[in-house]
């Protein structure tokens, strides 16, 4: 008989002894994240049945159109994250401050999250992928009293854990701890997720590039150089590249990530820092990629480097295989 493969939950389970010392904690922590992902993913599999498609009619703390499911995605993520007080507080890319979790069961928590509950909301309404990303910090200040801002604003490379989930044709969560990076596929006839892209390395070459190309005018000339780079016809380098870009971040990573490519949201000449949010999109992003054998960086230095100086701060992001980030990098410093 085909061996079983291993369920998310086993495979946690398995894995703490990957950390000294370690409690429980971020397993639990773990455990409530793949729950949350369940329940959105319901969610967004009846979405076009249920009111849920569209706009809130407000907007978020960033001043884009706030969807219901970000605001119904968001709410799941709090809900599972704060049931089992396991956490001392969360910021979102939905709400402008973090949260603090305070009652009497978070009094020990150690750890605080970061999310971007559903990325990629523009592609709700028609049918498109869309994801969620987390990360995951031991706090500085000490426990028992209120998390602080400074617990959030830590560099990507304290980062206890990062991940995403893709609700695609199927849903998928990928995580690391920092001992690489595997993936897990929802088996949604039983609803557990199984182990099936372990230890996910990212090919050190490919051929997709991935770039909103509409704002190419407003891209700095480095970046323009690149691009005509991609587009240049060189059989040797087997160029022309492909271009694939689908708007929703996850998935766009998950597909170089799994295919070989380069993902860049750079700055452009009305968005002085490009879009993409350091925190909790970028960090944790950043963190898989470097499991995986890959590269993020803003253009000048590594991510996860960079002292987050706000909740909501933007960054240029350039991410994926390390011969085709390595080489944007070339035209850029020139
Ligand atoms: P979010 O839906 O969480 O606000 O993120 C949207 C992001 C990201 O998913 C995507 O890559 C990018 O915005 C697309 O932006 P453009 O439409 O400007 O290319
Ligand atoms: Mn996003
Ligand atoms: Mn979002």
């Amino acid at each position: 008989m085909q061996e079983r493969p291993q369920t998310l939950g086993e495979f946690i389970i398995d894995h703490q002894r990957d950390f000294p010392y370690a409690s429980g904690e971020l397993s639990q922590l773990l455990s409530s994240i793949r729950l949350a992902s369940k329940i959105v993913t319901r969610e967004i599999r009846k979405a076009g049945l249920t009111d849920i498609l569209g706009s809130n009619e407000v907007e978020n703390v960033q001043g884009e159109t706030q969807m219901k499911l970000d605001d119904i995605a968001n709410e799941i993520f709090i809900k599972a994250l704060k049931a089992r007080g396991i956490i001392c507080g969360l910021a979102s890319e939905e709400m402008e401050d973090f949260i603090i979790f305070d009652e009497e069961k978070h009094k020990d928590s150690k750890y605080c999250v970061m999310i971007d509950p559903l990325d990629g909301s523009s592609n709700i309404d028609v049918n498109v992928s869309v994801g969620t990303i987390f990360s995951i910090y031991r706090r500085i200040s000490p426990q028992g009293e209120a998390v602080r801002l400074e617990d959030f604003l830590q560099p990507g490379r304290n980062q206890v854990a990062a991940g995403y989930v893709v609700y695609g044709s199927s849903t998928m969560l990928v995580y690391t701890t920092g001992h690489g990076v595997n993936g897990f596929t929802l088996e949604p006839s039983i609803g557990t997720f199984q182990l099936s892209h372990p230890n996910l390395r990212m090919p050190e070459d490919g051929k997709i590039y991935s770039v909103n190309t509409g704002n190419y005018l407003k891209f700095p000339d480095g970046v323009k150089a690149y691009i005509d780079y991609c587009q240049d016809v060189d059989a040797a380098t087997g160029r022309p590249y492909t271009g694939r870009y689908i708007g929703s971040l996850v998935s766009d990573f998950h597909r170089n990530l799994l295919k070989g490519g380069i993902y860049f949201y750079p700055q452009g000449t009305n968005a002085p820092n490009g879009k993409l949010r350091l925190t909790y999109e970028c960090n944790p992003l950043a963190f898989l990629a470097e499991q995986s054998g890959g590269i993020a960086t803003d253009g000048k230095q590594r991510i996860m480097d960079i002292e987050p100086q706000e909740l909501h701060q933007r960054v240029p992001f350039f991410v994926g295989s390390k011969n085709m980030v390595e080489k944007a990098m070339e035209f850029l410093g020139e």
